[in-house]
């Protein structure tokens, strides 16, 4: 895989045109543009539109979590819009999962591919709890989800870079494998309390990695991603995924 292949940038800003800015301005060195809630909430397909000014592919990351029909209508819908990538809840359960990719299928060859999320980075030991999955710490719940998701018809998974190997390891390499969480050495962390470097995160098994703030919060973007598409460069060939 081309390393500007790997490379999806989150457009997580709030208005319309400043992301159409953005994937324009990096057109050409990014591989996927991230469409997030908060700019689908507030613009529904006009967001997809604006993302696609930069002539990349377009991961709509929607988070699906309901009964297997909607779910199934969601990525239909997905689907109508031409996206690449979209996410779903591996918490929504295998026939959850399996309806999605049903729908997904209908969409054609160049349909939505689904990335399971498994446990969200926000939680720890005692909320899962709270939610009643106590029984397992969270390393072995986020592998439970992702296995199950695999086996019901995800396309791949979205997770840390530092539980890369391991998933590798355990379910194998025919997945994508899509790591946020990312930062150049010495570049700030912000909220992110667990991070990667982008070769890290390669040669660790993610086929993708995506990065927000270090490059949409640069002074000059464009100058950021050629930084990130450098060292994901210096990672070597890395897995291909799905
Ligand atoms: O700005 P930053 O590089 O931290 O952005 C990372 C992107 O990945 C954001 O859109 C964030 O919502 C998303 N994400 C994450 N951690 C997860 C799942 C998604 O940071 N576990």
């Amino acid at each position: 895989m081309n390393p500007v292949d790997r490379l999806v940038v989150a457009l997580d800003v709030p208005d319309l045109g400043g992301a159409r800015a953005l994937a324009t301005m990096l057109s050409g060195q990014v591989g996927v543009f991230k469409v997030g809630l908060e700019q689908f909430v507030a613009h529904g397909p006009a967001a997809v539109e604006a993302a696609r000014a930069g002539g990349a592919a377009i991961f709509l990351d929607l988070k699906i979590h309901d009964i297997p029909r909607t779910a199934a209508a969601a990525v239909r819908s997905a689907g109508t819009l031409g996206v690449r990538f979209t996410t779903l809840h591996a918490l929504g359960g295998r026939e959850m999962v399996a309806a999605a990719r049903e729908a997904a299928e209908a969409c054609g060859a160049d349909r939505p591919q689904l990335l399971a999320v498994t446990v969200l980075t926000s939680h720890d030991a005692a909320s899962l709890a709270a939610l009643g999955l106590a029984s397992d710490d969270p390393e072995t719940n986020a592998l439970r989800l992702a296995r199950l998701a695999l086996e019901a018809g995800a396309d791949g998974l979205v997770a840390s870079a530092l539980e890369a190997p391991r998933l590798r390891r355990e379910l194998g390499d025919g997945f994508w494998l899509v790591t946020p969480g990312i930062r150049l050495p010495g570049e700030a962390h912000g909220d992110q309390a667990r991070v990667a470097t982008p070769a890290e995160a390669v040669r660790g098994g993610a086929s993708h990695i995506v990065v927000g703030r270090p490059i949409v919060k640069a002074g000059d973007p464009r100058a950021a991603a050629e930084r990130v598409v450098a060292d994901l460069a210096a990672a070597g060939p890395g897995p291909g995924g799905a």
